[in-house]
């Protein structure tokens, strides 16, 4: 890629075995399903969402040496989006077992496989400083994914972290780097619990939707991040920043097929908006809610993500031209 990037996505890439069932088993119950496989790992979907909206992004991860690895590859130039994989032959790809119901829910269990094995020379530290907006999730090496935060802050980029899966060996002060913190809500709950600033225990999703938004909004401020984004999905999002809160609504009336990927949907839209918007949070969460709620149309995860094309007729000629679609 000629042009610096304005989006990098440092995180994970996993190859997706998605069974569809209509309702998930029971502890002991046996059920028949459906089964596809495609590309997932939530970083790589981010990078996807992002990079489809037009915006310059470059996805930075780490595979087993395979012919899934190389497939990848070809799909990320078909698709003209920047793509750095770490080739790591002791290892293999991450895996994600993914259950559907009828109903689109998912249930998820991934094992990291060789994005645990990202480190920090697989991330040229000249990426990090080029981009204008860095995003990062949990679901790789925990220690690179400090650096890359930490590198991208000191040269000024703004920095993104979608704490997803919340971790037990999550160290909160991976958050002194983060510029933008994107939880849902049972990844919000979870630092609610865990968060020595915050740490109320027994705080849980109930607790967080009981909540008046004043007060999610001073819960928001404890964490000590400038901006959380807490998504709700069928409620839409929280939007916290330092002086002011907001909410915005999902879009409504569309046909749920598969939720696989909707909270990446959000955060590579989300980003692509930031760019877009020049930096203003809220424009670029309805840009994110957009992708989203597009996202959830179709099945898979990266294969769900939109184009431009159906983005730009989603949201019609007027807002497409305002956001440069
Ligand atoms: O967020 C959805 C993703 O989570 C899936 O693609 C799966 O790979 C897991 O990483």
């Amino acid at each position: 890629m000629a042009s610096a990037p304005q989006v990098v996505v440092v995180g994970s890439i996993m190859q997706d075995l998605t069974l569809a069932c209509a309702e998930f088993p029971q502890p002991g119950e046996t059920t028949v399903g459906k089964l596809r496989t495609g590309q997932g790992g939530k970083g790589s979907n981010q990078a996807i969402a992002c990079g489809k909206t037009g915006v310059r992004t470059v996805f930075v991860g780490a595979m087993g040496d395979d012919a899934y690895a190389r497939q990848v590859a070809a799909f990320y130039r078909r698709e003209k989006i920047g793509c750095r994989l770490a080739l790591k032959p002791d290892q293999a790809t991450g895996t994600a077992v993914i259950l559907i119901n009828d109903r689109g829910q998912n249930e998820i269990v991934i094992e990291a496989g060789a994005n645990a094995a990202l480190r920090a020379r697989d991330i040229p530290a000249t990426l990090l400083a080029r981009t204008k907006v860095l995003i990062t999730q949990l679901e790789s090496n925990l220690s690179t994914t400090a650096h890359a935060l930490r590198v991208a802050r000191d040269a000024g980029t703004l920095t993104v972290l979608n704490p997803a899966p919340m971790r037990v060996d999550f160290d909160a002060r991976l958050l002194r780097h983060v510029d933008v913190l994107i939880p849902n809500e049972s990844e919000f709950a979870a630092l609610v619990r865990v968060l020595p600033q915050v740490r109320e225990t027994g705080f849980d999703e109930r607790t967080l939707h009981a909540l008046a938004d004043a007060e999610l909004h001073a819960l928001c401020r404890k964490i000590g991040v400038a901006t959380v984004i807490i998504t709700l999905g069928e409620r839409g999002c929280f939007v916290s920043e330092r002086d002011a809160f907001t909410r915005v609504p999902a879009h409504r009336g569309l046909k749920v097929v598969d939720t696989t990927g909707a909270g990446d949907a959000f955060c590579g839209g989300f980003a692509a908006g930031l760019v877009r918007s020049g930096g203003k949070i809220v424009d670029a969460v309805r840009l994110g809610t957009a992708v989203a709620a597009l996202s959830v149309t179709k099945a898979g995860a990266a294969p769900s993500m939109p184009s431009r094309a159906e983005l730009k007729r989603f949201l019609g000629r007027e807002q497409s031209a305002a956001w440069g679609l």
